[in-house]
């Protein structure tokens, strides 16, 4: 993300929906001068220690929505956020305020995932066993290149995206499963309000994304073909 946005020393950068800081540090890192604003006020504490323990004391952490930051217009050189803008209901409001904050000659990068890759398919077959909450958009589409310049419009001059491969390991496909069900809402949501029979079948189709035919040759199974989407566009 931090090599998408171009980052260089000086520049100010906003992390939409910074989390515990991944991306804001990595910019603290290159020497721009950073802000993170989420949601959760747990992640930014986590944010903060993080912060405190690589001795950056001056990234500016706020508590607040994507769809309606509380920061001023044109304020910042580049405004990224991974795989966090895209969980925001209002999409036209949160895209709205990325041109709003994003400065006259800015750019931006966001990343999010594919509705074709690993997450966008583990999803898929979640959805066959829960519905999906309703009323709101899908943030696979901000990993649709059509989507995200009908949402962004003519605020940005030049959009470019780039689709990455981003390997998950674990050593066993039963590995796999369990950490979605473990840590991805969805599924974990699924899983625990199946029926035993159900939740088994749900664990099977969840390892089997691990690898072509829950192949077990390799001590390490590399989902390489699990893939997550990431746009990277320019202003
Ligand atoms: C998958 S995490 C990604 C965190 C971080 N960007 C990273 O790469 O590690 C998604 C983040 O989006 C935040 N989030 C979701 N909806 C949001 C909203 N409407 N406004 C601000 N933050 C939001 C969550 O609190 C969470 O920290």
């Amino acid at each position: 993300m931090v090599r998408s946005g171009c980052i260089r020393t000086g520049e100010r950068v906003l992390d939409i929906a910074c989390g515990t800081g991944n991306t804001a540090l990595m910019a603290r890192g290159r020497g721009a001068v950073v802000a993170g604003v989420d949601l959760t006020r747990e992640l930014l504490a986590v944010a903060r220690r993080r912060a405190a323990d690589a001795g950056y004391s001056d990234i500016t952490w706020i508590e607040g929505d994507a769809e309606n930051l509380p920061l001023p217009d044109g304020g910042f050189d580049v405004v990224v956020s991974s795989c966090g803008l895209m969980f925001a209901p209002d999409q036209q409001k949160a895209a709205n305020e990325v041109a709003r904050v994003t400065s006259k000659d800015g750019r931006i990068a966001i990343q999010a995932w594919t509705r074709e890759g690993g997450v966008g398919r583990m999803f898929k077959v979640t959805n066959e066993y829960i519905l999906p909450p309703s009323g709101v958009p899908s943030p696979f589409e901000w990993g649709d290149e059509a989507k995200v310049k009908w949402l962004l419009g003519s605020a940005f001059k030049d959009y470019q995206f780039e689709r990455y491969d981003c390997p998950e390991f674990a050593d066993t496909p039963e590995q796999v499963a369990d950490s979605f069900i473990d840590r991805y809402g969805p599924t974990h949501r699924a899983y625990h309000s199946l029926k035993a029979s159900l939740s088994t079948n749900l664990f099977n189709r969840t390892r089997c994304l691990g690898g072509p035919d829950d192949d077990r040759r390799h001590d390490i199974v590399m989902m390489d073909d699990f893939i997550y989407g990431e746009p990277q566009l320019l202003k």
